[in-house]
């Protein structure tokens, strides 16, 4: 298949190039498009065939339910059976944006589209160019995040084309998103709304919103043996071809036992990857190193973890080493993302330093 590549006003879309992407989503086609939190693979909702276009390209397991994207708050009504008062006031505060909400399925919905479950995900999201699409294509975009299944999810139209060319009909390049990880998902089909994918929305912000909120077991740190709710969130995502580790610890021993590393693999002839910030870079001696933003700024660390784990697989590491981000709004997200992209391998850097 040939892939049309696009580039496209972020803030303006162009109509003509708009209409054109809708006319291929009508007809069965795929389309890749921005988004505010990660691109998306997007196909027709509504078509169960169009779904199944969506997995083959993207490689994904079909029991991986989509996120059936829409852009007018009335078009809601028609995906879902019933919209719980809290999921309500939830949309209004949030929508436009980064959240999804998983609500009964209707009859519409294929089940392809919900990978055979009775409940659908829906999002809003508040790019123009999604917004746009989405109208074009007539109301209702399945979109995952438009990466091959295991790898991370893209934050530019270069990093769709690295996965998805040949594989999609078009690709809408809007420059780099806003926010760099996928939406928050809240489940409104249980009693108690419950996270089953921390995002740009925090839990704090969730429960300002909504009262009591709870966090899907599988998300939890201790409980990593946890099977998680949302399908997606069981599999090793966002991978990284060399095996990642996260170092916790207080800066400075955290420094050292990477820098140890480093030179132990030196030492061989070989090289590792760092994920490092602006304030530890000027301490690692050798090594690949990559900064993923300040720690001062965590909505920067957000917007580059992505780019920077794609970037390691171009180099020739033997592993990467990867500070921790617990940051105070993001980083239960920030560290949801890291910790699956290291198959939750986690060191506590002042044991060994102490050890030794
Ligand atoms: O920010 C985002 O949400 C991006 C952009 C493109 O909108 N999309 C995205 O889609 O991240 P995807 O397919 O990569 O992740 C969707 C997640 C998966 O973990 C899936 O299992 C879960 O949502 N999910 C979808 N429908 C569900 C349902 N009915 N019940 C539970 N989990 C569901
Ligand atoms: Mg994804």
């Amino acid at each position: 298949m040939k892939t049309l590549i696009c580039k496209v006003n972020a803030e303006k879309p162009e109509q003509d190039i708009i209409s054109r992407a809708g006319g291929i989503l009508k007809e069965g086609g795929l389309v890749a498009f921005p988004t505010e939190t990660v691109y998306g693979l997007g196909g027709n909702a509504l078509d169960a065939a169009a779904s199944e276009k969506i997995y083959a390209a993207k490689g994904r397991p079909s029991d991986n339910p989509l996120i059936v994207h829409i852009a007018r708050m009335e078009d809601l009504e028609k995906i879902v059976t019933e919209v719980p008062k809290k999921a309500k006031i939830l949309a209004e505060a949030c929508w436009p944006g980064p959240l999804t909400m998983i609500l009964p399925k209707s009859e519409e919905v294929p089940y392809e589209t919900t990978g055979g479950l009775d409940s659908v995900a829906v999002r809003y999201p508040s790019h123009p160019v999604a917004q746009a699409l989405i109208l074009a294509a007539g109301g209702y975009v399945a979109a995952p995040s438009a990466n091959t299944s295991g790898r991370p999810s893209p934050t530019t139209a270069a990093h769709v084309q690295e996965d998805l060319t040949g594989a999609v009909d078009m690709i809408l390049d809007g420059g780099q998103v806003g926010i760099g990880i996928e939406s928050t998902i809240v489940d409104f089909t249980e009693e108690i709304p419950t996270v089953l994918r921390p995002g740009y929305i925090s839990l704090e912000k969730l429960k300002e919103l909504l009262g009591e909120v709870k966090m899907d077991k599988g998300l939890l740190r201790a409980d990593a043996s946890q099977r998680p709710k949302a399908p997606g969130m069981k599999y090793r995502h966002y991978a990284p071809k060399a095996e990642l580790t996260i170092v916790e610890g207080s800066t400075e021993y955290v420094v050292a036992y990477i820098n140890q590393k480093a030179k132990e693999a030196s030492k061989r002839g070989r090289q590792i990857g760092i994920i490092g910030t602006e304030e530890t870079l000027p301490y690692y001696s050798s090594g690949v190193v990559r900064c993923i933003g300040s720690r001062k700024k965590e909505e920067g660390i957000a917007l580059h973890l992505y780019e920077v784990l794609r970037d390691f697989d171009q180099c020739e590491v033997e592993a990467i080493y990867s500070e921790s981000f617990d940051t105070p709004k993001m980083g239960q997200a920030i560290m949801n993302r890291l910790l699956k992209a290291a198959g939750h391998r986690v060191v506590q850097a002042e044991k060994k330093i102490n050890n030794r």
